[in-house]
């Protein structure tokens, strides 16, 4: 398996996009307290992009999920890392690189919204609503796209790939 020579979104379209979300962000959250959490690994790259063009003032922490796909397990999401600051009457912003199933996404919502913050917005690079298992939606979409399996700019397959600029499509061969 090896990433199409073509990207699916190129550094362009992607950092014209994220922008783009900034400035959505910057003006819908103004004026309020706002904590944005990246869900590791694969949010990293957005986050760090995302966050550096958000006129808000922030403070970031931090959630690291791994869901199971096997037949058994399926759905279970096991939390790596939680989030150490206070997220009472807080602004929450998720930042995730894509939905798919919604199982992790849900499972991550959920867990943060027992922290009792004043709201909580999910953002995402990606969304892959063909293949939606669990009611989730995200309040803010980078790009929506078909049902391929893709890497790059922090998506991986099997660990590798995430240091890709662009989002390429996993091919065979
Ligand atoms: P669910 O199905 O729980 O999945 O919404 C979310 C997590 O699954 C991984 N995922 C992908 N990773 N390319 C990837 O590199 C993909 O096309 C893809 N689809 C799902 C990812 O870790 C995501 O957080
Ligand atoms: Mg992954």
């Amino acid at each position: 398996m090896k990433p199409s020579k073509e990207p699916l979104l190129t550094v362009t379209e992607i950092h014209r996009r994220v922008a783009e979300l900034a400035e959505t962000l910057s003006s819908d959250f103004a004026g309020k307290e706002i904590v944005v959490i990246p869900v590791l690994k694969g949010g990293f790259h957005f986050a760090s992009d995302l966050t550096r063009l958000l006129s808000l003032s922030l403070t970031l922490d931090f959630i690291r999920a791994r869901s199971y796909r096997g037949e058994r397990s399926k759905g279970t999401v096991e939390f790596l890392l939680l989030p150490t600051e206070p997220l009472t009457g807080k602004h929450v912003i998720v930042v995730e690189d894509i939905l798919d199933t919604g199982r992790t996404t849900a499972a991550v919502l959920d867990r943060i919204q027992a922290e009792n913050p004043e709201s909580l917005s999910l953002c995402v690079l990606l969304d892959k609503p063909a293949n939606r298992e669990v009611d989730v939606s995200a309040d803010y979409v980078g790009f929506q796209i078909d049902n391929h399996f893709v890497v790059g700019y922090g998506l991986d397959y099997n660990e590798h790939y995430r240091e890709l600029p662009a989002v390429h499509i996993l091919e065979s061969g």
